[in-house]
């Protein structure tokens, strides 16, 4: 599928894997001008930024080391951008998050460091970076659109951090989606269900060693999500046709809305 992306030159926060890494893929097959890939590991960026494969000749992949956490950076990576580019990004997806590996399922015995660890990622670091970035484009009069990857744990039951802090990224775009409109600030979100990313080791089980009569029961279409599938929902919400959906959250889980997990 190709599809005729408004935002030329795109900033994709988690883009060295997962479901940023296919969405930079995706994005440089529908033929934007560059991708940015920001994340903590440089190795992680290189690896990603040599496997992308360009679809034209003109065609830019960048790295910027970045932790979405660190707020006071926001506007230095819009500048830098700026400096190796001649143009600023004018499309921006956030799919940096956290998940198991900062303790953020063990409900309320969550000590107060991994809480921080989780929301300052996940929701802190997500708002800032929308406010800084929208006020930063709007200033300079120029338009823009941005996806955040939220979960479909937004709607779960799962006593956990990480269910809290994208339950608050939905609403954030919900928030400020009018808002942003009338500024010329385009703001959706995706919600994936279960996804074969580095982040769910253990979906593993059910793509590459599948056994016979294993089947994936979390979702309606009984099957792990790829993440291709996600980047191209995200596509879609970046897309010239998407004005009409400002403010709103697709839910991408397969059939699936909500599976009550509480013990
Ligand atoms: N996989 C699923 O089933 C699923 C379902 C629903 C929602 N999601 C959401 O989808 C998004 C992408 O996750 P994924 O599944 O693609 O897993 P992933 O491969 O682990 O991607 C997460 C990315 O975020 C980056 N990241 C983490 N902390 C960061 C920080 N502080 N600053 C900047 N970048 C940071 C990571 O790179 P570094 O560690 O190098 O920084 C990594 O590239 C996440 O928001 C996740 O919550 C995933």
């Amino acid at each position: 599928m190709k599809l005729d992306i408004r935002p030329k030159n795109i900033l994709i926060i988690g883009g060295a894997s997962g479901i940023g890494y296919a969405t930079a893929q995706f994005l440089l097959n529908c033929g934007v001008r560059s991708v940015i890939l920001a994340g903590r590991s440089v190795e992680k960026l290189h690896k990603a930024e040599n496997s992308l494969v360009k679809t034209a000749a003109d065609q830019k992949v960048l790295t910027s080391q970045f932790d979405i956490a660190s707020v006071d950076t926001h506007i230095e990576l819009l500048n830098s951008i700026h400096g190796r580019l001649g143009v600023f990004p004018d499309g921006l997806v956030i799919s940096s998050g956290v998940n198991f590996s900062a303790a953020s399922w063990k409900g309320f015995n969550i000590s107060e460091k991994d809480y921080d660890r989780v929301m300052n990622i996940n929701l802190k670091g997500p708002f800032f970076l929308i406010r800084n970035y929208s006020n930063f484009m709007y200033e300079r009069n120029l338009r823009a659109n941005i996806c955040a990857v939220s979960s479909i744990s937004a709607h779960r039951d799962m006593q956990s951090v990480y269910q809290i802090s994208k339950n608050a990224l939905s609403g954030l775009v919900h928030a400020y989606g009018k808002h942003l409109a009338k500024r010329g600030i385009i703001l959706n979100g995706v919600e994936p269900g279960s996804t074969d990313t580095g982040m769910m080791p253990h979906l593993k089980k059910y793509t590459d060693g599948r056994r016979e009569g294993e089947i994936w029961t979390d979702n309606g279409i009984q099957r792990v999500i790829r993440p291709e599938e996600i980047a191209e929902v995200v596509g879609y919400l970046m897309s010239e046709n998407c004005d009409v959906l400002a403010g709103t959250c697709l839910l991408a889980g397969g059939g699936c809305r909500s599976i009550p997990r509480g013990n």
